[in-house]
Order: C-alpha cells, then sequence, then structure tokens
C-alpha cells in the first residue's frame, strides 16, 4: 500500500494556492461555475473521464486503477456561504455577502489533491474511484441533485466517503465512528390565523400575536415532556413575525423553525404532537394555526455504516497516529451527505483543523477560518480510504451463507 501523507506533503503548495484561490472568490450554492471549471480542468488534465454540470454546477471524475476491481465514492462539497468576510486575511473575499465559511474552499482542494495522488499512484491500486465535487451542501439540496442527476450510478459505488474540516478541533484530530454522526434538519412554518381589529378594541379580535406567542411556549414543552430523555432532539423556533402597528391586532402570525432528530420515530412523534398542541392552543383562543413541515428539504441524519466506519478508522491509521483518532457524541447540525450514506454504506469523519493561535470564529462565522496544514493531511487521509477500501472489498471471503 502506498504513504500518502509524503506524497501529500509534497502537493502543500498546490493545495493551498487552490484553496486560497477558491477563498477569494466563493460561490454561492448552484452557482459554482468558476470552481467547477477550475476542478474540470484539474481532472481532465490527470487523464481522468470527467462529467460537468451535474446537479447543476457539480463535476464528478473517474479514474481506475490497474486492474478491474470495485467503485468508491469521495464526496467533496464546493459551495460557499451568505456571509459577508471579515476575518482580514490577505486572501479574504472578493465579494461582500459571500464567504467560505465552512470550509469547503478547503474541500475542493483537497478533493483536488487526492485525484492527483491517485493518479500519480493508479499503478499500485485497483478498482474505480468516482470523485464527486458536489455543489450546493448548505441547505440547497445539492447532493439530492447530483442523485437524480445519476451520481449513484455508471458505475455505481459500492462505498462512498466524505470529510469535513473542523475548526474547533485541534489540527489533525480525526473523528472516525460508526452509527450516528450528524442530525437530521427539518425546516418547518407555522401560520395562525386570526381575526385582526382595533388595538383598543380586544373583544372584537382574536389575537394572532398572542395566539403566536403561546404557541411558542407550548411547542417548546414537547421535547421535554413528550420525547424520552434517552432520545435526542431539538426544535428551535428562528422567526416569528406578527403586526404592522402599535395600536394594531395582529390578524396573522409567522413562524419558522428547525426540528433535529436522529431516529425516523422521533421525528415522527416530534411532528405528531406539534401538529396536535398548535391546534389545541388555536382553538383555545378561536384561531386558525396552519402547520408546514418541509418535507423538500429535509435532510436525513448522518448514520455511518459500521465495516466502512472500520475500513476508514484503519486506513486512517496509517496517516494519523492512533491516539488522535477519537469519537465525539452525535453533533445536532446535518449535512447533506447523508443522502449519499442513505443509498451508499459508507462513512463521514472530521478532520481537526484549526487555526494557529485558536479558531477566531466557528464554522459559519464571518471570523472563520482553517489551518491550511489540514490540506495535505486530508488529501493523504482520503486517497488512503478509498484504495484500502478497494483492496479490501472483494478480496475477504464472501459472508458465509450456512448458519
Ligand atoms: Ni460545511
Amino acid at each position: 500500500m502506498t504513504n500518502y501523507l509524503p506524497l501529500a506533503k509534497t502537493l502543500r503548495p498546490k493545495l493551498i494556492a487552490w484553496r486560497r484561490d477558491f477563498h477569494q472568490h466563493p460561490e454561492l450554492g448552484f452557482q459554482e461555475y468558476r470552481t467547477a471549471d477550475i476542478v474540470a480542468r484539474h481532472l481532465n488534465t490527470l487523464g481522468m473521464e470527467v462529467s460537468t454540470g451535474v446537479g447543476k454546477t457539480g463535476v464528478v471524475g473517474i479514474i481506475e486503477g490497474s486492474a478491474p476491481g470495485p467503485v468508491v465514492l469521495l464526496r467533496f462539497d464546493m459551495d460557499a456561504l451568505p456571509i459577508t468576510e471579515a476575518t482580514g486575511l490577505p486572501f479574504a473575499s472578493e465579494y461582500d455577502g459571500r464567504m467560505h465559511a465552512c470550509g469547503h474552499d478547503g474541500h475542493t482542494a483537497i478533493g483536488m489533491g487526492v485525484a492527483e495522488l491517485l493518479a500519480l499512484t493508479r499503478q499500485s491500486w485497483r478498482g474505480t474511484v468516482k470523485l464527486l465535487f458536489q455543489p450546493a451542501e448548505e441547505g440547497l439540496g445539492g447532493a439530492k441533485a447530483t442523485i437524480q442527476d445519476g451520481v449513484l450510478e455508471n458505475p455505481t459505488p459500492s462505498a462512498a466517503f466524505a470529510l469535513h474540516l473542523w475548526n474547533q478541533f485541534p489540527l489533525g484530530k480525526l473523528v472516525v465512528q460508526p452509527g450516528p454522526l450528524m442530525a437530521a434538519a427539518d425546516h418547518f412554518s407555522i401560520t395562525i390565523m386570526g381575526h385582526g381589529g382595533h388595538g383598543a378594541v380586544p373583544e372584537d379580535t382574536v389575537d394572532a400575536l398572542l395566539v403566536g406567542a403561546q404557541a411558542v411556549s407550548a411547542l417548546h414543552h414537547i421535547i421535554s415532556r413528550n420525547i424520552s430523555p434517552h432520545d435526542t432532539a431539538v426544535l428551535s423556533i428562528g422567526r416569528f413575525h406578527a403586526g404592522g402597528a402599535f395600536n394594531v391586532i395582529a390578524e396573522q402570525a409567522y413562524l419558522e423553525g428547525t426540528l433535529r432528530t436522529f431516529a425516523p420515530s422521533v421525528r415522527d412523534r416530534l411532528i405528531q404532537r406539534m401538529a396536535e398542541t398548535l391546534e389545541g392552543v388555536a382553538a383555545a383562543y378561536g384561531a386558525r394555526a396552519f402547520l408546514e413541515i418541509k418535507d423538500h428539504e429535509f435532510t436525513p441524519a448522518v448514520i455511518n455504516d459500521e465495516t466502512m466506519a472500520a475500513i476508514a478508522y484503519q486506513a486512517a491509521t496509517r496517516v494519523i497516529p492512533e491516539k488522535h483518532i477519537e469519537r465525539i457524541r452525535p453533533i445536532m447540525v446535518s449535512e447533506d451527505m447523508a443522502e449519499i450514506l442513505n443509498r451508499v454504506p459508507g462513512c463521514y469523519i472530521l478532520l481537526g483543523a484549526e487555526p494557529e493561535g485558536g479558531a477566531k470564529g466557528p464554522h459559519h462565522n464571518p471570523r472563520f477560518d482553517i489551518h491550511e496544514d489540514a490540506l495535505p493531511l486530508a488529501a493523504a487521509i482520503m486517497a488512503t480510504i478509498a484504495t484500502e477500501y478497494l483492496q479490501k472489498e472483494g478480496t475477504e471471503p464472501p459472508p458465509s451463507t450456512s448458519l
């Protein structure tokens, strides 16, 4: 097996240059035209089979090793966030309201580095690697769009892996674990219909604002009273709009929020109790409430496959000292790699990338930054995982059919 770390370190200047260029020219979800173009040109120079426009702005590169074998998918996301950068870095975003504040600039550079590592060593590994440079991870459904465009077909991967740089963990700490890692996310809205009127004549009105306030309070009891303490769930309301003037009782209230869960049964229970609670609260005041769960925006939980996590772990130990590989409590943020992991067994891992002197802002913060030494490390880890999987898969005896 190739030792990818020294090779990846020789790519360090390139990885940093790519990352800084993407950082300076961030593009929002489904608008990653410039980024995709740079990726596609690089993959072409490596002699890969390249498809562009996958899921609108995604790029797929296919590379084959020295002998036929299984197919593995590696996924890297490319999109930036609608945030105005405040890092003061010399390569800060050139655009107001657009920033790589989650490290996807790094992921894109890492993917290009992995492509190069695999191309340089193709005589030493077998099978096929499919590199997906995915658009629009940040809540816009990029993974789904690439799946609808056939990224999991022709050829169909039998395993999928992805990595996220994490600037809240020290450089080089790696999280590889089986089972749940990130939560499922729902976006919901609530419309409350009352009966507006004069602020001085409340007896002729149904105050939608007051019903909304009661609804917020009542909804927050669902987690504590209807969900087992052994389960995990979050209900957060982030928007509440009602009323237009100081002396007018609001006719309507509009609320929006998010749910985070792991088990589908917990999600179902939460949604059912929300509907019942809203109906009851509204009825008590003579109003009507409408709950909308935006199913098309639903992101499932990231659940790592046990076998794939074990393969990723073993591969990672060839790059990172075992004592730096840790397990964490599952986190409540979501990640649309879950769409791929719902269809293909795989593993999502996190690599610590805390900048020197500590992070000045977490992910999605205007002062977010990463440690660039994480780039060659990540490229080596992903190349090792891919080739190790391809080596293992199919060489082990098939599972016994007799009991
Ligand atoms: Ni991210």
